[in-house]
């Protein structure tokens, strides 16, 4: 990751870490994000160790050992690193980079990442190293930000959103990549996964007002499972071949 932008998303998610979890606070956030945490943990073990890349203030990692597991946070904020240790106390958590993961081969039986992939400058460094901690066996499961009709403005919005200084979590250009389904699984398999498997979810948005995402939610079902082209977060998951 060049250090600028690696740099900016640092400092960016510090100077939020106090204030990130108010997103998720109120009923559509807290909708939105057992959502696509519930479609992340789908081709996860329960139980065994996880690593977390871009973990966050450790909301995942919470619902991930809830159901026997332990695991492990990697963030690059140490902001939102501290946050995430204040959340789960028994859990280690780690700054660093996705793209150069500091643990050992065969390290874990599941590697997870929510709403972070869309940063990684390096994404090919970042499955390589998940597949190198990773276990025989273990899985990789990604959920983030697709390349879909919905997503195409939200680089646009951002610029606008940061020009005019709006404070909002999330709402800074940072040069994401939203990756499609072809892309998703040229990364997956060069990488060396197997059983690569992609699916799309959301619908409802936690921006929506709430007439619109009780809406939106109630298709949204539907709408994953019949008009994907609608839905904006891409989930993918892979296995790391036994020897
Ligand atoms: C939108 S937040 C998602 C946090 C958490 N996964 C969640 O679901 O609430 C994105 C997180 O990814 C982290 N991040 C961005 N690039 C990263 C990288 N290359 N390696 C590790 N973490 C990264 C950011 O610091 C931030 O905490």
């Amino acid at each position: 990751m060049s250090a600028t932008r690696h740099d900016k998303i640092q400092h960016h998610y510090d100077s939020i870490a106090d204030v990130y979890d108010h997103h998720y606070d109120h009923h559509r956030g807290r909708r939105y994000h057992t959502h696509i945490s519930s479609q992340l943990m789908r081709p996860l073990p329960r139980g065994g160790r996880l690593l977390d890349i871009g973990c966050g203030t450790g909301l995942f990692v919470e619902k991930f050992i809830r159901n026997g597991g332990t695991a492990v946070g990697l963030d690059i904020s140490g902001k939102m690193i501290s946050r995430a240790h204040h959340r789960c106390p028994t859990s280690e958590f780690i700054v660093g980079t996705g793209e150069k993961i500091p643990f050992c081969d065969n390290s874990f039986e599941a590697v997870a990442s929510l709403l972070a992939f869309s940063y990684v400058k390096d994404p090919q460094a970042m499955l390589s190293e998940s597949l190198r901690v990773l276990k025989p066996g273990g899985i990789l499961s990604i959920c983030t930000l697709g390349k879909k009709l919905l997503t195409r403005g939200i680089p646009a919005i951002y610029q606008i959103g940061e020009m005019m200084k709006i404070k909002h979590v999330v709402m800074k250009n940072f040069g994401e990549h939203y990756y499609d389904k072809d892309e998703m699984t040229s990364l997956f398999t060069e990488a060396g996964f197997s059983d690569v498997e992609v699916s799309w979810c959301s619908f409802a948005h936690i921006d929506m007002i709430d007439p619109l995402f009780n809406f939106a939610q109630k298709v949204e079902p539907f709408v994953e499972k019949r008009v994907p082209q609608l839905a904006y977060n891409i989930c993918v998951s892979g296995r790391k071949p036994r020897e």
